[in-house]
């Protein structure tokens, strides 16, 4: 059997991933593919109590070597309980965040040495690389906006906005890097538009995967 293909989906807080995720999925299932949905952090319920203490504002400061291990923990959660035995049989993955948003957040976000964290990425997936990265991206104001809809702000979505221009130019310097793994969608304007952006990236990942 095929092994499944792995994708992930990246941005800042408040650019749609959601809504985005599940359109992504339903275009996998048409085409005959079987696709299971996770997160980061999170994805396991090991992970999913990670997550918990990474976004509650908690009776202690987190250092931010800290906060970067505890994200790689939940990863190699993730992908050993969940994202490699589904690969295996075939299905595909979509995760919602992997090791680029460790990159953009706590790299270029908090300012953690760039070369450690790829230290931490090679230990924890090695070559497990997302065949297709799709990089929802949009000025920090837009997610503020949405992200304030929602309501209370978790402890990263409390950061101040300079630290989410610094996240967004990291997530954008990532994807000048690997242009053939990163799909960069404008997400500032109409879903519609989102999506049709979505759908190409997709075609193209189909046209290399006939069922
Ligand atoms: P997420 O669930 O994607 O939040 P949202 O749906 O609100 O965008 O991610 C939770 C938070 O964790 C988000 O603020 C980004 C942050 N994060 C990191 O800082 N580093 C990481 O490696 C990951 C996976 C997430």
């Amino acid at each position: 059997m095929a092994r499944g293909k792995f994708i992930t989906v990246e941005g800042g807080d408040g650019v749609g991933k959601s809504t985005n995720i599940r359109f992504l999925s339903e275009l996998i299932e048409a085409r005959g593919f079987a696709v299971q949905l996770t997160r980061e952090p999170g994805g396991t319920p090991l992970a999913e109590r990670i997550r918990t203490l990474l976004l509650e504002h908690g009776e202690e400061p987190l250092p931010d070597t800290a906060e970067l291990l505890l994200f790689f923990a939940a990863r190699a959660l993730n992908l050993n309980n969940r994202i490699k035995p589904a690969l295996a049989a075939g299905d595909w993955v979509v995760c919602d965040r992997f090791t680029d948003a460790s990159r953009a957040y706590q790299g270029a976000g908090r300012g953690l040495d760039q070369d450690k964290i790829e230290i931490l990425a090679e230990w924890v997936h090695g070559d497990l690389q997302p065949e297709l990265t799709i990089l929802l991206d949009a000025p920090p104001s837009v997610g503020f906006d949405r992200a304030e809809k929602r309501g209370s702000a978790d402890r990263l979505e409390s950061e101040q906005a300079s630290f989410y221009k610094r996240v967004r130019a990291g997530y954008l310097a990532l994807a000048a890097a690997e242009p053939a793994r990163f799909a960069v969608i404008d997400a500032s304007g109409e879903l519609a538009g989102v999506q049709r952006q979505i759908s190409s990236a997709m075609d193209r990942l189909f046209a290399d995967n006939q069922n």
